[in-house]
Protein backbone atom coordinates (compact mmCIF):
# COMPACT_ATOMS: atom_id res chain seq x y z
CA UNK A 1 0.00 0.00 0.00
CA UNK A 2 1.25 3.70 -1.15
CA UNK A 3 2.71 5.56 2.15
CA UNK A 4 -0.10 7.96 1.59
CA UNK A 5 -3.12 5.83 1.50
CA UNK A 6 -4.80 8.15 4.36
CA UNK A 7 -4.01 11.30 2.95
CA UNK A 8 -7.53 12.97 3.69
CA UNK A 9 -8.58 13.21 -0.07
CA UNK A 10 -8.25 9.02 -0.25
CA UNK A 11 -9.86 8.78 3.26
CA UNK A 12 -12.95 11.27 1.79
CA UNK A 13 -13.81 8.72 -1.06
CA UNK A 14 -14.30 6.11 1.80
CA UNK A 15 -17.31 8.63 2.87
CA UNK A 16 -18.52 8.75 -0.91
CA UNK A 17 -22.34 8.17 -0.41
CA UNK A 18 -22.42 6.78 -4.33
CA UNK A 19 -19.29 4.17 -3.52
CA UNK A 20 -21.04 3.06 -0.79
CA UNK A 21 -24.51 1.71 -1.76
CA UNK A 22 -22.62 0.22 -4.60
CA UNK A 23 -20.03 -1.54 -3.09
CA UNK A 24 -23.37 -2.83 -0.65
CA UNK A 25 -25.06 -3.81 -3.67
CA UNK A 26 -22.27 -5.70 -5.13
CA UNK A 27 -21.58 -7.41 -1.72
CA UNK A 28 -25.20 -8.59 -2.54
CA UNK A 29 -24.83 -10.03 -6.13
CA UNK A 30 -27.34 -6.84 -7.21
CA UNK A 31 -25.52 -4.06 -8.41
CA UNK A 32 -26.70 -2.77 -11.91
CA UNK A 33 -23.33 -1.63 -12.75
CA UNK A 34 -20.56 -3.03 -14.73
CA UNK A 35 -22.41 -6.20 -15.65
CA UNK A 36 -20.58 -7.73 -18.95
CA UNK A 37 -22.01 -8.84 -21.42
CA UNK A 38 -21.05 -12.15 -23.46
CA UNK A 39 -22.56 -11.20 -26.70
CA UNK A 40 -23.31 -8.13 -29.48
CA UNK A 41 -25.41 -4.95 -28.30
CA UNK A 42 -28.99 -6.12 -29.76
CA UNK A 43 -32.56 -6.79 -28.32
CA UNK A 44 -31.18 -10.09 -26.57
CA UNK A 45 -27.79 -10.26 -25.04
CA UNK A 46 -26.28 -12.60 -22.96
CA UNK A 47 -24.91 -11.11 -19.86
CA UNK A 48 -24.03 -13.57 -16.25
CA UNK A 49 -24.29 -16.26 -18.83
CA UNK A 50 -27.80 -16.22 -19.49
CA UNK A 51 -30.02 -14.17 -22.21
CA UNK A 52 -31.36 -10.90 -21.06
CA UNK A 53 -33.70 -8.68 -23.39
CA UNK A 54 -32.16 -5.11 -23.31
CA UNK A 55 -33.67 -2.35 -22.43
CA UNK A 56 -30.87 -0.01 -20.89
CA UNK A 57 -29.29 0.43 -24.60
CA UNK A 58 -29.14 3.72 -26.25
CA UNK A 59 -29.07 1.39 -29.66
CA UNK A 60 -32.28 3.28 -30.54
CA UNK A 61 -31.71 2.16 -34.28
CA UNK A 62 -31.01 -1.15 -33.71
CA UNK A 63 -27.60 -0.29 -35.55
CA UNK A 64 -25.07 -1.66 -33.50
CA UNK A 65 -25.10 -5.08 -35.39
CA UNK A 66 -26.10 -4.11 -38.79
CA UNK A 67 -24.17 -6.27 -40.87
CA UNK A 68 -23.45 -2.58 -43.03
CA UNK A 69 -22.51 -1.10 -40.09
CA UNK A 70 -20.05 -4.06 -39.22
CA UNK A 71 -19.01 -4.25 -42.69
CA UNK A 72 -18.35 -0.23 -42.05
CA UNK A 73 -15.86 -0.74 -39.40
CA UNK A 74 -14.77 -4.18 -40.46
CA UNK A 75 -13.10 -2.69 -43.30
CA UNK A 76 -11.80 0.53 -41.74
CA UNK A 77 -10.25 -2.12 -39.38
CA UNK A 78 -8.86 -4.17 -41.88
CA UNK A 79 -7.42 -0.81 -44.12
CA UNK A 80 -6.34 1.13 -40.93
CA UNK A 81 -5.53 -0.88 -38.95
CA UNK A 82 -6.31 -1.07 -34.78
CA UNK A 83 -5.42 2.71 -33.27
CA UNK A 84 -4.71 6.23 -34.51
CA UNK A 85 -1.55 6.24 -32.10
CA UNK A 86 -2.02 10.80 -32.32
CA UNK A 87 -3.87 13.67 -32.78
CA UNK A 88 -6.16 14.20 -34.91
CA UNK A 89 -4.00 17.43 -36.01
CA UNK A 90 -0.74 15.26 -36.90
CA UNK A 91 -0.79 11.77 -37.50
CA UNK A 92 -4.65 10.62 -36.17
CA UNK A 93 -6.75 11.83 -39.36
CA UNK A 94 -7.57 9.19 -41.86
CA UNK A 95 -9.51 9.73 -45.09
CA UNK A 96 -13.13 8.27 -44.00
CA UNK A 97 -12.97 11.18 -40.73
CA UNK A 98 -13.11 13.41 -44.14
CA UNK A 99 -15.73 11.71 -45.51
CA UNK A 100 -17.44 11.25 -42.29
CA UNK A 101 -17.39 15.23 -41.90
CA UNK A 102 -18.22 16.32 -45.42
CA UNK A 103 -20.99 13.71 -45.20
CA UNK A 104 -22.28 15.30 -41.68
CA UNK A 105 -22.36 19.40 -43.01
CA UNK A 106 -23.95 17.42 -45.91
CA UNK A 107 -26.40 15.81 -43.82
CA UNK A 108 -27.08 18.58 -41.34
CA UNK A 109 -27.11 21.54 -43.91
CA UNK A 110 -24.12 23.29 -42.48
CA UNK A 111 -20.72 24.76 -43.86
CA UNK A 112 -19.16 22.64 -42.13
CA UNK A 113 -18.41 19.46 -39.33
CA UNK A 114 -15.93 18.23 -37.32
CA UNK A 115 -15.57 14.91 -36.02
CA UNK A 116 -14.06 14.28 -32.47
CA UNK A 117 -13.22 11.05 -30.43
CA UNK A 118 -16.23 10.84 -28.16
CA UNK A 119 -19.24 13.04 -27.69
CA UNK A 120 -18.32 14.60 -24.29
CA UNK A 121 -15.50 15.77 -26.07
CA UNK A 122 -17.39 17.95 -28.94
CA UNK A 123 -18.99 19.40 -26.50
CA UNK A 124 -16.16 20.52 -24.50
CA UNK A 125 -14.12 21.58 -27.72
CA UNK A 126 -17.06 23.22 -29.08
CA UNK A 127 -17.96 25.43 -26.19
CA UNK A 128 -14.08 25.64 -24.98
CA UNK A 129 -13.26 27.25 -28.55
CA UNK A 130 -16.19 29.82 -28.37
CA UNK A 131 -16.29 30.99 -24.71
CA UNK A 132 -13.76 32.31 -22.24
CA UNK A 133 -13.22 34.88 -19.85
CA UNK A 134 -15.97 38.04 -19.42
CA UNK A 135 -18.14 35.51 -21.25
CA UNK A 136 -21.65 33.31 -19.41
CA UNK A 137 -22.86 30.11 -20.38
CA UNK A 138 -25.82 29.41 -19.88
CA UNK A 139 -27.02 26.20 -19.62
CA UNK A 140 -30.10 23.78 -18.47
CA UNK A 141 -29.96 22.65 -15.03
CA UNK A 142 -30.83 18.92 -16.21
CA UNK A 143 -28.06 19.18 -19.44
CA UNK A 144 -25.91 16.30 -19.69
CA UNK A 145 -22.73 16.50 -17.55
CA UNK A 146 -20.68 17.29 -20.74
CA UNK A 147 -22.49 20.21 -21.24
CA UNK A 148 -21.82 21.25 -17.54
CA UNK A 149 -18.37 20.31 -17.88
CA UNK A 150 -17.70 22.17 -20.30
CA UNK A 151 -18.54 25.14 -18.93
CA UNK A 152 -16.68 24.73 -16.03
CA UNK A 153 -13.46 24.21 -18.49
CA UNK A 154 -13.58 27.64 -19.63
CA UNK A 155 -12.53 30.77 -18.22
CA UNK A 156 -16.14 32.03 -18.70
CA UNK A 157 -19.06 32.03 -16.17
CA UNK A 158 -21.60 29.18 -15.59
CA UNK A 159 -24.66 30.10 -15.27
CA UNK A 160 -27.76 27.05 -14.81
CA UNK A 161 -31.40 28.17 -15.55
CA UNK A 162 -34.35 26.08 -14.47
CA UNK A 163 -34.85 22.75 -16.35
CA UNK A 164 -36.95 23.80 -20.02
CA UNK A 165 -38.20 26.79 -18.27
CA UNK A 166 -37.94 29.16 -20.85
CA UNK A 167 -38.86 32.45 -18.58
CA UNK A 168 -35.42 31.24 -16.05
CA UNK A 169 -33.69 31.23 -19.06
CA UNK A 170 -34.79 34.68 -20.24
CA UNK A 171 -33.83 35.99 -17.02
CA UNK A 172 -30.87 34.66 -17.01
CA UNK A 173 -29.87 36.21 -20.06
CA UNK A 174 -30.95 39.42 -19.66
CA UNK A 175 -28.53 39.74 -16.86
CA UNK A 176 -25.80 39.04 -18.73
CA UNK A 177 -27.13 41.37 -21.57
CA UNK A 178 -27.20 44.41 -18.70
CA UNK A 179 -23.79 43.51 -17.51
CA UNK A 180 -22.40 43.19 -21.42
CA UNK A 181 -21.25 39.82 -21.08
CA UNK A 182 -21.84 38.24 -24.41
CA UNK A 183 -23.96 34.67 -23.82
CA UNK A 184 -23.84 30.91 -25.12
CA UNK A 185 -26.93 28.63 -23.90
CA UNK A 186 -26.39 24.67 -24.36
CA UNK A 187 -29.00 22.69 -23.96
CA UNK A 188 -29.63 18.63 -24.37
CA UNK A 189 -32.09 18.18 -27.44
CA UNK A 190 -33.91 14.87 -25.66
CA UNK A 191 -32.60 14.66 -21.95
CA UNK A 192 -30.89 11.07 -21.59
CA UNK A 193 -33.45 10.12 -18.44
CA UNK A 194 -36.77 11.51 -18.40
CA UNK A 195 -36.85 11.20 -21.86
CA UNK A 196 -38.58 14.69 -22.50
CA UNK A 197 -37.73 17.50 -25.01
CA UNK A 198 -35.90 20.96 -25.23
CA UNK A 199 -38.43 23.17 -26.04
CA UNK A 200 -35.99 24.70 -29.01
CA UNK A 201 -38.20 26.78 -31.36
CA UNK A 202 -38.82 28.99 -27.92
CA UNK A 203 -35.14 28.55 -26.85
CA UNK A 204 -33.57 29.85 -30.36
CA UNK A 205 -36.15 32.88 -30.19
CA UNK A 206 -35.10 33.92 -26.57
CA UNK A 207 -31.87 33.59 -27.77
CA UNK A 208 -32.36 35.56 -31.05
CA UNK A 209 -33.75 38.37 -28.94
CA UNK A 210 -31.32 38.41 -26.31
CA UNK A 211 -28.01 38.09 -28.91
CA UNK A 212 -26.98 34.59 -27.64
CA UNK A 213 -25.58 31.68 -29.44
CA UNK A 214 -27.92 28.52 -28.74
CA UNK A 215 -25.64 25.14 -29.05
CA UNK A 216 -28.24 22.00 -29.42
CA UNK A 217 -27.14 18.36 -28.23
CA UNK A 218 -28.51 16.00 -31.00
CA UNK A 219 -27.10 13.07 -28.80
CA UNK A 220 -30.27 11.48 -28.09
CA UNK A 221 -32.19 12.91 -30.61
CA UNK A 222 -30.10 12.67 -33.67
CA UNK A 223 -31.48 9.65 -35.48
CA UNK A 224 -35.02 9.37 -34.14
CA UNK A 225 -36.35 12.95 -34.75
CA UNK A 226 -36.39 15.90 -37.50
CA UNK A 227 -37.82 15.25 -41.27
CA UNK A 228 -33.54 14.19 -42.31
CA UNK A 229 -33.65 12.98 -38.66
CA UNK A 230 -30.59 15.16 -37.62
CA UNK A 231 -32.61 15.59 -34.21
CA UNK A 232 -35.05 17.75 -32.70
CA UNK A 233 -33.56 21.25 -33.59
CA UNK A 234 -34.94 19.97 -37.35
CA UNK A 235 -38.28 18.85 -35.91
CA UNK A 236 -38.98 22.00 -34.42
CA UNK A 237 -37.96 24.12 -37.44
CA UNK A 238 -35.66 26.04 -35.50
CA UNK A 239 -32.31 24.72 -37.23
CA UNK A 240 -31.88 28.31 -38.82
CA UNK A 241 -31.71 30.07 -35.38
CA UNK A 242 -29.18 27.32 -33.82
CA UNK A 243 -25.88 27.93 -35.04
CA UNK A 244 -24.31 25.42 -32.94
CA UNK A 245 -25.52 21.66 -32.98
CA UNK A 246 -23.58 18.87 -31.40
CA UNK A 247 -23.83 14.80 -31.25
CA UNK A 248 -22.88 11.83 -30.34
CA UNK A 249 -22.10 8.58 -32.26
CA UNK A 250 -22.51 6.57 -29.02
CA UNK A 251 -26.33 6.45 -29.58
CA UNK A 252 -28.39 5.72 -32.45
CA UNK A 253 -25.18 5.89 -34.56
CA UNK A 254 -23.80 2.72 -32.65
CA UNK A 255 -20.28 3.20 -32.23
CA UNK A 256 -18.30 6.04 -30.53
CA UNK A 257 -17.35 8.98 -31.61
CA UNK A 258 -18.52 12.71 -31.50
CA UNK A 259 -19.15 15.39 -33.64
CA UNK A 260 -20.12 19.43 -33.97
CA UNK A 261 -21.54 21.02 -37.25
CA UNK A 262 -21.73 24.36 -37.72
CA UNK A 263 -19.86 27.41 -39.96
CA UNK A 264 -16.16 27.12 -41.29
CA UNK A 265 -15.07 29.60 -38.59
CA UNK A 266 -16.17 27.28 -35.55
CA UNK A 267 -14.62 24.06 -37.14
CA UNK A 268 -11.24 25.70 -38.49
CA UNK A 269 -11.16 27.43 -34.63
CA UNK A 270 -11.83 24.01 -33.51
CA UNK A 271 -9.04 22.37 -35.87
CA UNK A 272 -6.53 24.65 -34.45
CA UNK A 273 -7.55 25.27 -30.87
CA UNK A 274 -10.18 22.75 -29.14
CA UNK A 275 -8.15 21.51 -26.72
CA UNK A 276 -10.51 18.06 -26.55
CA UNK A 277 -9.96 17.83 -30.12
CA UNK A 278 -6.46 17.99 -30.47
CA UNK A 279 -5.00 17.06 -26.90
CA UNK A 280 -6.18 13.45 -27.24
CA UNK A 281 -6.01 10.53 -30.11
CA UNK A 282 -8.46 10.25 -33.07
CA UNK A 283 -10.79 7.71 -32.59
CA UNK A 284 -10.19 3.92 -34.05
CA UNK A 285 -10.72 3.46 -37.53
CA UNK A 286 -13.42 1.06 -36.76
CA UNK A 287 -15.02 3.44 -35.44
CA UNK A 288 -15.00 6.08 -37.79
CA UNK A 289 -15.86 3.53 -40.61
CA UNK A 290 -18.74 2.26 -38.31
CA UNK A 291 -20.18 6.10 -38.29
CA UNK A 292 -19.69 6.44 -41.53
CA UNK A 293 -21.87 3.59 -42.79
CA UNK A 294 -24.42 3.92 -40.13
CA UNK A 295 -24.68 8.00 -41.04
CA UNK A 296 -25.61 7.21 -44.44
CA UNK A 297 -28.05 4.01 -43.75
CA UNK A 298 -29.91 6.70 -41.54
CA UNK A 299 -29.93 8.82 -44.55
CA UNK A 300 -31.72 5.83 -46.46
CA UNK A 301 -35.38 4.73 -46.47
CA UNK A 302 -34.69 2.28 -44.41
CA UNK A 303 -33.18 5.11 -41.69
CA UNK A 304 -36.81 6.60 -42.02
CA UNK A 305 -38.07 2.77 -41.58
CA UNK A 306 -36.09 2.51 -38.04
CA UNK A 307 -36.92 5.56 -36.82
CA UNK A 308 -40.75 4.60 -37.17
CA UNK A 309 -40.27 1.61 -35.65
CA UNK A 310 -38.08 2.72 -33.29
CA UNK A 311 -40.85 5.58 -32.39
CA UNK A 312 -43.80 2.98 -32.76
CA UNK A 313 -42.09 0.81 -30.00
CA UNK A 314 -41.53 3.80 -27.78
CA UNK A 315 -45.16 4.36 -27.81
CA UNK A 316 -46.34 0.56 -27.73
CA UNK A 317 -44.06 0.10 -24.32
CA UNK A 318 -45.44 3.50 -22.66
CA UNK A 319 -49.08 2.18 -23.42
CA UNK A 320 -48.36 -1.53 -22.42
CA UNK A 321 -46.92 0.42 -18.98
CA UNK A 322 -49.73 2.37 -18.49
CA UNK A 323 -52.13 0.09 -18.97
CA UNK A 324 -50.59 -2.14 -16.50
CA UNK A 325 -50.48 0.95 -13.99
CA UNK A 326 -47.08 1.67 -13.80
CA UNK A 327 -46.20 5.27 -12.75
CA UNK A 328 -43.84 7.02 -15.88
CA UNK A 329 -42.77 10.19 -15.86
CA UNK A 330 -44.99 12.59 -17.67
CA UNK A 331 -44.51 12.51 -21.52
CA UNK A 332 -42.83 14.52 -23.59
CA UNK A 333 -44.48 16.94 -25.63
CA UNK A 334 -43.44 18.73 -29.05
CA UNK A 335 -43.87 21.78 -31.11
CA UNK A 336 -47.27 22.26 -30.96
CA UNK A 337 -47.60 20.76 -27.51
CA UNK A 338 -49.14 17.51 -28.67
CA UNK A 339 -47.38 14.59 -26.87
CA UNK A 340 -44.14 12.68 -28.13
CA UNK A 341 -43.03 9.61 -27.61
CA UNK A 342 -39.77 9.61 -27.54
CA UNK A 343 -37.36 5.96 -27.57
CA UNK A 344 -37.11 6.47 -23.73
CA UNK A 345 -39.49 5.56 -21.25
CA UNK A 346 -38.94 6.36 -17.52
CA UNK A 347 -40.27 4.45 -14.86
CA UNK A 348 -40.38 6.34 -11.44
CA UNK A 349 -39.40 3.92 -8.52
CA UNK A 350 -38.00 6.55 -6.09
CA UNK A 351 -36.09 6.17 -3.55
CA UNK A 352 -32.46 4.46 -4.35
CA UNK A 353 -32.46 1.56 -2.63
CA UNK A 354 -35.43 0.63 -3.37
CA UNK A 355 -35.11 0.91 -7.06
CA UNK A 356 -31.66 -0.81 -7.02
CA UNK A 357 -33.75 -3.75 -5.27
CA UNK A 358 -36.28 -3.49 -7.89
CA UNK A 359 -33.60 -3.24 -10.56
CA UNK A 360 -32.49 -6.54 -9.52
CA UNK A 361 -35.59 -8.45 -9.62
CA UNK A 362 -36.36 -7.15 -12.84
CA UNK A 363 -32.89 -8.80 -13.97
CA UNK A 364 -33.59 -12.24 -12.06
CA UNK A 365 -36.63 -11.73 -14.44
CA UNK A 366 -34.31 -11.57 -17.55
CA UNK A 367 -34.44 -7.72 -18.21
CA UNK A 368 -31.58 -5.51 -18.66
CA UNK A 369 -32.78 -1.96 -17.42
CA UNK A 370 -30.54 1.12 -16.65
CA UNK A 371 -30.79 2.69 -13.27
CA UNK A 372 -30.61 5.66 -12.64
CA UNK A 373 -30.68 7.29 -9.29
CA UNK A 374 -28.50 10.64 -7.26
CA UNK A 375 -26.81 12.55 -8.48
CA UNK A 376 -28.27 11.37 -12.13
CA UNK A 377 -31.45 12.13 -11.33
CA UNK A 378 -32.60 13.98 -7.87
CA UNK A 379 -32.19 12.36 -4.54
CA UNK A 380 -35.23 9.71 -3.88
CA UNK A 381 -36.47 10.27 -7.60
CA UNK A 382 -34.61 7.34 -8.79
CA UNK A 383 -35.91 5.57 -11.80
CA UNK A 384 -35.58 2.17 -14.04
CA UNK A 385 -34.81 3.97 -17.54
CA UNK A 386 -36.18 1.94 -20.48
CA UNK A 387 -35.20 2.36 -23.95
CA UNK A 388 -36.52 0.81 -26.77
CA UNK A 389 -34.97 0.12 -30.16
CA UNK A 390 -36.48 -0.04 -33.53
CA UNK A 391 -35.59 -4.26 -34.04
CA UNK A 392 -37.46 -5.01 -30.34
CA UNK A 393 -40.81 -7.05 -31.33
CA UNK A 394 -44.42 -6.07 -29.47
CA UNK A 395 -44.09 -9.22 -27.84
CA UNK A 396 -40.55 -8.24 -26.38
CA UNK A 397 -42.39 -5.25 -24.96
CA UNK A 398 -44.83 -7.33 -23.98
CA UNK A 399 -42.74 -9.16 -21.94
CA UNK A 400 -41.04 -6.23 -20.67
CA UNK A 401 -43.81 -4.62 -19.33
CA UNK A 402 -45.56 -7.53 -17.14
CA UNK A 403 -41.83 -7.90 -16.03
CA UNK A 404 -41.54 -4.38 -14.78
CA UNK A 405 -45.46 -4.56 -13.27
CA UNK A 406 -44.52 -7.84 -11.16
CA UNK A 407 -41.45 -6.65 -10.01
CA UNK A 408 -43.17 -2.83 -8.92
CA UNK A 409 -45.89 -4.75 -7.58
CA UNK A 410 -43.53 -6.48 -5.15
CA UNK A 411 -42.02 -3.39 -4.32
CA UNK A 412 -45.24 -2.20 -3.35
CA UNK A 413 -46.23 -5.22 -1.37
CA UNK A 414 -42.66 -4.88 0.51
CA UNK A 415 -43.30 -1.79 1.71
CA UNK A 416 -46.92 -2.11 2.94
CA UNK A 417 -45.41 -4.82 5.09
CA UNK A 418 -42.48 -2.49 6.21
C1 LIG B 1 -26.76 14.41 -24.05
C2 LIG B 1 -25.42 13.74 -24.15
N1 LIG B 1 -24.39 14.44 -24.63
C3 LIG B 1 -23.17 13.90 -24.74
C4 LIG B 1 -22.95 12.60 -24.36
C5 LIG B 1 -21.55 12.06 -24.45
O1 LIG B 1 -21.41 11.26 -25.56
P1 LIG B 1 -20.23 10.19 -25.65
O2 LIG B 1 -20.74 8.95 -25.04
O3 LIG B 1 -19.99 10.05 -27.11
O4 LIG B 1 -19.05 10.75 -24.93
C6 LIG B 1 -23.99 11.83 -23.90
C7 LIG B 1 -23.74 10.41 -23.53
O5 LIG B 1 -24.12 9.90 -22.55
C8 LIG B 1 -25.26 12.42 -23.76
O6 LIG B 1 -26.28 11.71 -23.26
Amino acid sequence: MPRNHKHQMMRRLQDNWSVKIVRAMQLEGKSPYFRAMQSANSPRVDIDGAPRLMLGSNNYLGLADHPLVIEGARKALERFGAGSTGSRLLNGTIELHLELEAEIADWYGTEAAIVFTTGHQANLGTIGTLAGRGDVIVTDADAHASLHDAAKFTDAQAVRFRHNDVDSLAEKLATAAKRGRPALVAVDGVYSMEGDLAPVDRLAEICLEHNALLLVDEAHSVGVFGPNLTGVTEMYGAADRTPLRTGTFSKSIATVGGFAAGSHDLVDAIRTSGRSFLFTAAGVPAAVGGALAAVRLIRSAEGQERAERCLANGRFLRDSLISLGVPLADPATGPDGAEIVTPIVPVIVGESLRAFATWHELYQRGVFAALAHYPAVPLDHALLRLAVTAEHTFADLEEAAEAVHAVLELDTERQLVA
